[in-house]
């Protein structure tokens, strides 16, 4: 019997399985408008065999773009663009759709990765980017604009309007992003977070932002579908952001009622120096679950049906995230499922290719001609 294909209730939703498709950037939005790549994408990777999908960072304000070509979810024409994508993935995906909510914060305004992913100048069409305080992520970049109280209010109110039409869409969960150097993490970390206001200083003040909006989303989103946090659980940079204090954090968060923790890391300083290698961030899934008792989600590397197996049934996670991997095999969760003696679903215009040695696949499809 396999862990990560059994099941999974995070509040009024079930989760056939332990496996989420990771949030993944495609910056190819016009306008923070999601178009016939994102129809591509979304549609091809609900059909992962993975119980949830979660949209890519998806931001709740156009300030708050990584790239111009990210998704967003500010306005009717942005909302209005994703409907028909997730009306289309619904019909033929019984996933999970999630969306993880994003601000950049002041790594807004980069080029697209694939153009170098640098900061883009005012004189090239850029932004000034906007952050806890005037730091750049890069020593040699302009610095962002420091937010003051009505920044903050804003886009607090940004985040909890984008979690509203995110319940219009219809859309199953949500993910804050509090990861990767972005707006929430640089809250988060003294390196990014040198304000001496109440949002500055000790943990409890760092904190303070990012906990604000968690309660902004959760307040806005119904109390029947769960709302997850990914958080970088250390910056990798002594002196920085620490699994210490995430798990603090995620002490803080279980009180206000957050259904996981997706344990990530790094992102917010050009100077860490990451160990990587397979699972390497699933001691943080791990460590978080012991001290706190909240569902996880182990992420990074994860490649293997057996090494994800092993993951969730020894306990370590409760469910694991795939980014890269998805993206190579986009039907993962099929070919993990036929390893490990599990069932996922498929629509019934693919039930022919069900291997011979795997009747079961599928549950009990059958089907005929003449
Ligand atoms: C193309 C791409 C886009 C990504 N975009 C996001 C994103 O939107 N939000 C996020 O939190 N992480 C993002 N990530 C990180 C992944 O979600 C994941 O945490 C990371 O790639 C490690 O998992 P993996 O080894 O399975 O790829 C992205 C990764 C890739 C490869």
């Amino acid at each position: 019997m396999s862990t990560l294909f059994s099941p999974l209730q995070l509040r009024g939703l079930k989760l056939s399985n332990r496996i989420m498709v990771a949030p993944m950037c495609q910056y190819s939005a016009q306008n923070g408008e999601a178009n016939d790549w994102h129809f591509t994408h979304i549609n091809s990777l609900a059909l992962s065999g993975a119980a949830m999908f979660c949209i890519e960072a998806t931001a709740v304000e156009a300030t708050g773009r990584i790239t111009p070509g990210c998704l967003g979810l500010w306005n009717d024409a942005t909302e209005a663009a994703l409907k028909p994508i997730i009306a289309s993935a619904r019909k033929r995906s019984k996933a999970a759709i999630a969306m993880q909510l994003a601000h950049a914060g002041r790594k807004a305004s980069s080029h697209t990765p694939w153009d170098g992913g640098q900061l883009i100048p005012l004189s090239e069409g850029g932004w000034r980017p906007e952050g806890p305080s005037d730091l750049p992520h890069k020593e040699s970049e302009t610095p962002p604009l420091a937010l003051d109280a009505a920044g903050l209010a804003r886009i607090r109110d940004a985040f909890a309007d984008s979690a509203k039409r995110a319940e219009r869409l219809g859309l199953d969960a949500l993910e804050v992003h509090c990861a990767h150097g972005y707006l929430l993490h640089q809250f988060l970390s003294p390196i990014s977070n040198r304000r001496a206001d109440q949002y500055g200083g000790s943990l409890q003040n760092r904190m303070r932002f990012p906990l604000e909006v968690f309660d902004a989303v959760r307040a806005a989103f119904p109390a029947s579908k769960p709302v997850g946090l990914r958080v970088s659980s250390t910056d990798w940079v002594e002196g920085g952001w620490d699994i210490a204090q995430t798990i603090e954090l995620a002490k803080e968060l279980k009180k206000r009622g957050v259904d996981w923790i997706d344990a990530s890391s790094g992102g917010v300083s050009p100077q860490q120096k990451i160990p990587l290698g397979p699972g390497y961030q699933v001691p943080f899934a791990q460590a978080v679950k012991e001290a706190t008792g909240l569902t996880t989600i182990a992420v990074g590397l994860i490649t293997e049906a057996k090494q994800a197996e092993e993951i969730v049934s020894s306990g370590k996670a409760d469910m694991v995230a795939l980014a890269r991997g998805m993206l190579y095999d986009p039907r993962w969760g099929w070919h993990a499922a036929a390893d490990l003696g599990g069932h996922v679903d498929a629509p019934p215009q693919y039930w022919r290719s069900q291997p011979s040695t795997q009747k079961a696949l599928f549950g009990a499809t059958t089907f005929g001609t003449r």
